[in-house]
């Protein structure tokens, strides 16, 4: 694909990472040093891979971030044109590096994650200020939670007051969110680890995802949607408070599931801003195999499909 100037439909406001990547047969224990028997770099962050799975399947695209201006960012600018993602308001600083991830992923294709943000947290109000026009003409926003909190917020906000669909992703989940994350949400996109950070409740079963959605809902927002990894998602709404669970595909021996959760939440974006008069449950179930596709393979980006390699009738 080659670089697209103009702005989209889909506007993401969010994080680029490194991924630096090591595949081991398990987790190590504290203390432990182990094998891996593979390493590699891929491009990663929730907001870029957000954006990249939203591109893939058809959606013009925006990406409003901050990388160093180093090797990592270059590539990373590089990586965005390829995709056909707009880097008008990708912004390269010398204060700090380009974010990176350190992963470890297990033969069951379960992974661990620590993220140094760097030059995400510089991304200030100036930047969005700066992209006013493009965020105003978006019909979707997506914000997470790997840059400053207080940059995802206002964000929010001005997607809000131009009428913008606002789809958050509280990744990693913050305890004490502030509560205007949830009136300032559409949609409200959590897995069951940050539901449980959210909301002090447990989440082992469809039917517990099913109660902290109805805490969720209760906080403000319009939709939340609780992934629940193969057990696919809950989604409860202000229009049907009573919890829906959507079961996904059965993929017998998941690769890696690094970045799955990011290939939903940028499927949905598509469908909300490509095809809005689905329900939000069909909506869910097309996401639902988009993020299963994307388990097959090794990575996060680099797993996700595009719209030639998928059925006809997702679209
Ligand atoms: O959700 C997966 C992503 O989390 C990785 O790409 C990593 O960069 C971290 O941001």
């Amino acid at each position: 694909m080659a670089g697209a100037a103009a702005a989209g439909p889909v506007v993401v406001v969010g994080s680029c990472m490194t991924d630096l990547v090591s595949l081991t047969a398990r987790l190590p224990k504290p203390g432990e040093t182990i094998h891996g028997h593979e390493f590699f770099i891929g491009f990663g962050g929730k907001g870029a891979n957000q954006c990249v799975q939203a591109a893939r399947l058809g959606a013009k695209t925006s990406m409003i971030c901050k990388v160093g201006k180093d090797s990592f960012g270059n590539d990373y600018i590089e990586n965005f044109k390829r995709n056909g993602i707009s880097t008008e308001f990708v912004h390269q600083t010398k204060d700090a590096s380009t974010g990176a991830a350190s992963i470890l992923v297990d033969n069951e294709g379960q992974n661990v994650i620590v993220i140094v943000a760097g030059a995400n947290m510089l991304l200030n109000f100036e930047d969005l200020k700066k992209a006013t026009g493009i965020i105003s003409k978006a019909k979707v926003m997506i914000c997470q939670l790997e840059i400053a909190p207080i940059t995802s917020l206002e964000a929010l906000k001005m997607a809000r007051a131009s009428g913008v669909k606002t789809l958050f992703n509280p990744a990693p989940a913050i305890a004490d969110l502030d509560p205007q994350f949830y009136t300032l949400s559409d949609v409200f996109c959590c897995n069951e680890t940050e539901t449980e950070i959210l909301t002090g409740l447990q989440v082992g079963s469809p039917t517990d995802a099913g109660k902290a959605g109805a805490v969720l809902l209760e906080r403000g927002c319009k939709v939340v949607i609780i992934t629940m990894g193969a057990e696919g998602c809950v989604l409860v709404s202000e229009e049907d408070p009573v919890p829906k669970h959507i079961p996904t595909e059965k993929v017998v021996k998941p690769v890696d599931t690094t970045g799955a959760g990011d290939s939903f939440v940028g499927a949905l974006a598509f469908y909300l801003a490509h095809h809005p008069d689905l329900s939000v449950e069909e909506m869910v179930r097309r996401s639902n195999f988009i993020a299963s596709v994307s388990v097959r393979s090794s990575g996060t980006q680099s797993s996700y499909p595009f719209k030639k390699d998928l059925p006809g009738n997702l679209f």
